[in-house]
C-alpha cells in the first residue's frame, strides 16, 4: 500500500491497537488527534487495556464499534475474516500504550488475541509505542525483544522519562498523545523528499539596540515551521534556522535558533554544506541598529533616533557560494505581489519564489491561511486564496519535488 503524498490523508486507515498499561487513559486522545488528520480509525483493544480505558469511550471518539475478541462471532461484514480484514486494511498499526508482555508476544510471533493476530498478519507499517515501569523497560529480556522487532523493521516511539505512574522515575512514560500522532503521521506519507537535505530558515529576527531593546517584525514562524513538518513527514533531511519565536518544530528536524541577520547569514552558510534545497521563509530585518549599547539606555539619555545599518541579503550572498542548491525565497507584499516578487526571483537569482500579500486578514504574518502566488520564471506557476498554511507548505514541496 502507498502513503499518501501532499497534504491529504483523508481515505487512510490507522488500526490502533491499545495494550493493558495505565497509559491507555490516554488513548482516546490519541484517536481524536487521528480523526483530526482526517484518517479512518480501528480501535482493537486486549482484554487488558479494558480494564484500564472502557471501549465505549473509545468507540465514541473513533465513530466506529472497537474491536476486542478474537473469536466474537460473525464480523459486520459477514464475509470477512475480522483479523485479517484489519490487517489488511491498515496503512500502518499503531500499538499505543504496548505493554512488555504485548512486545514479547510480537518478538515471538504469538497470535493468541485480535491485536496480535492483527500485528502477525498485516503488511502495513507498525509503530510501538512502549509504556511501562523503568526496571521493566530496562530489562533485558524487554531490550532484547525491542531490538528484535527493531531489525524486523517495526519503528519505536521510545518513551520520556520522569515520574512514572507507579512511583518510579525514569524511562517509560508513554509520550503526550499530541506526540504520537505527529509520529503516527510520518509514518502516513510516502518518502517522496527521501535522500533531500533541505534548509529552511523561519521566524523574524531581532536586532537588539541595547540589553532590553530590539527591532524585530510581526513573522510568527506558522509559515515556516508548516513547511518543515512537511518536508520531514515527506522523508526529506532538515535543517531549521529559526529566529526566536514560540512556534514548535517538528521534532525530527535538526534547529538552530539564532537571533540576528547576521548570526542567521553565519547559520545558513554553515548549515548549506552537502544541501539541496535552501527555503527562505524568514522574514530577516533589512536594518540592524549601526552600533550596540551594552548598557541601558535610560530615559534622561532623550534618545531621539536609532542610526541603523543595512544587513547582508542573505539569499544573495549565499547563492555564487552555492550553484548547485535550488534556492526558494519568500517575498511578503502589501502591493504589486507579482511584480515585487518577479524583481526578487531575478535579482536574488532565486530558482522560485512564494508571494504572499501581508496586512489583510487571512494571509500573511502569524495568520493560519496564506494567499499569493507562486513564481518560476516569467510566469505565474500557480496561485492561492486563504491557504492553510500546511496545505500551502505542501504545495510548495510538490513544485521543489519537481524540479530537483
Ligand atoms: N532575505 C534575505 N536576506 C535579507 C532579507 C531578506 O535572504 N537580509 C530573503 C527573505 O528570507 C525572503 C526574500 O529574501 O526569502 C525576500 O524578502 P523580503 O523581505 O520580501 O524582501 P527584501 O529583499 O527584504 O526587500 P523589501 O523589504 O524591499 O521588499
Amino acid at each position: 500500500m502507498g502513503g499518501a503524498t501532499g497534504e491529504d490523508l483523508a481515505g487512510r486507515t490507522v488500526v490502533y491497537g491499545i495494550t493493558g498499561g495505565i497509559a491507555a487513559y490516554k488513548a482516546p486522545m490519541v484517536v481524536r488527534g487521528l480523526k483530526a488528520l482526517g484518517v479512518d480509525v480501528h480501535t482493537v483493544m486486549t482484554e487488558a487495556a479494558t480494564h484500564f480505558v472502557t471501549p465505549l469511550t473509545l468507540q465514541t471518539v473513533s465513530g466506529r464499534a472497537v474491536c476486542t475478541e478474537l473469536f466474537s462471532g460473525l464480523s459486520p461484514d459477514a464475509h470477512e475474516v475480522e483479523h485479517i480484514a484489519l490487517a489488511d486494511r491498515a496503512d500502518l498499526l499503531l500499538i499505543a500504550p504496548a505493554t512488555a508482555d504485548f512486545m514479547a508476544k510480537m518478538a515471538l510471533g504469538l497470535a493468541d488475541d485480535l491485536l496480535s493476530c492483527v500485528a502477525l498478519a498485516t503488511k502495513a507499517p507498525i509503530l510501538v509505542c512502549p509504556s511501562m515501569n523503568v526496571n521493566m523497560y530496562n530489562h533485558p529480556a524487554t531490550r532484547k525483544n525491542i531490538e528484535v522487532l527493531k531489525e524486523r523493521g517495526v519503528h519505536f516511539l521510545e518513551p520520556a522519562s520522569g515520574e512514572l505512574a507507579c512511583g518510579w522515575e525514569g524511562a517509560g512514560r508513554l509520550p503526550e498523545p499530541p506526540r504520537i500522532v505527529a509520529e503516527a503521521k510520518r509514518h502516513l506519507y510516502q518518502k517522496d523528499l527521501a535522500g533531500i537535505s533541505m534548509v529552511i530558515t523561519c521566524g523574524p529576527t531581532a536586532e537588539d539596540i541595547d540589553p532590553v531593546r530590539f527591532i524585530t517584525n510581526r513573522s510568527s514562524g506558522k509559515m515556516g515551521a508548516a513547511l518543515v513538518e512537511a518536508a520531514c513527514v515527506r522523508g526529506a533531511n532538515v535543517k531549521v534556522v529559526s529566529g526566536p519565536v514560540a512556534t514548535e518544530y517538528a521534532p525530527w528536524a535538526e534547529v538552530v535558533m539564532v537571533r540576528s541577520a547576521e548570526a542567521m547569514l553565519d547559520a545558513v552558510t554553515e548549515g548549506l554544506k552537502g544541501t539541496d534545497v535552501l527555503i527562505m521563509a524568514a522574514a530577516v530585518a533589512d536594518y540592524t541598529p549601526a552600533s550596540y549599547r551594552s548598557s541601558k539606555i535610560k530615559k534622561k539619555d532623550r534618545l531621539t533616533a536609532v542610526e541603523l545599518k543595512s544587513t547582508a541579503d542573505i539569499l544573495s550572498t549565499i547563492k555564487p557560494l552555492k550553484r548547485d542548491a535550488f534556492f526558494v525565497g519568500f517575498a511578503a507584499e502589501t502591493e504589486n505581489l507579482s511584480d515585487s516578487a518577479r524583481q526578487k526571483l531575478v535579482s536574488k537569482g532565486l530558482d522560485m519564489i512564494v508571494a504572499n500579500r501581508v496586512g489583510e486578514a487571512g494571509s500573511g504574518f502569524a495568520s493560519d491561511t496564506n494567499s499569493g502566488l507562486i513564481l518560476v520564471g516569467p510566469g505565474v506557476l500557480d496561485t492561492f486564496e486563504h491557504l492553510e498554511k500546511e496545505a500551502l507548505a505542501h504545495k510548495i514541496l510538490d513544485y521543489i519535488r519537481e524540479r530537483v
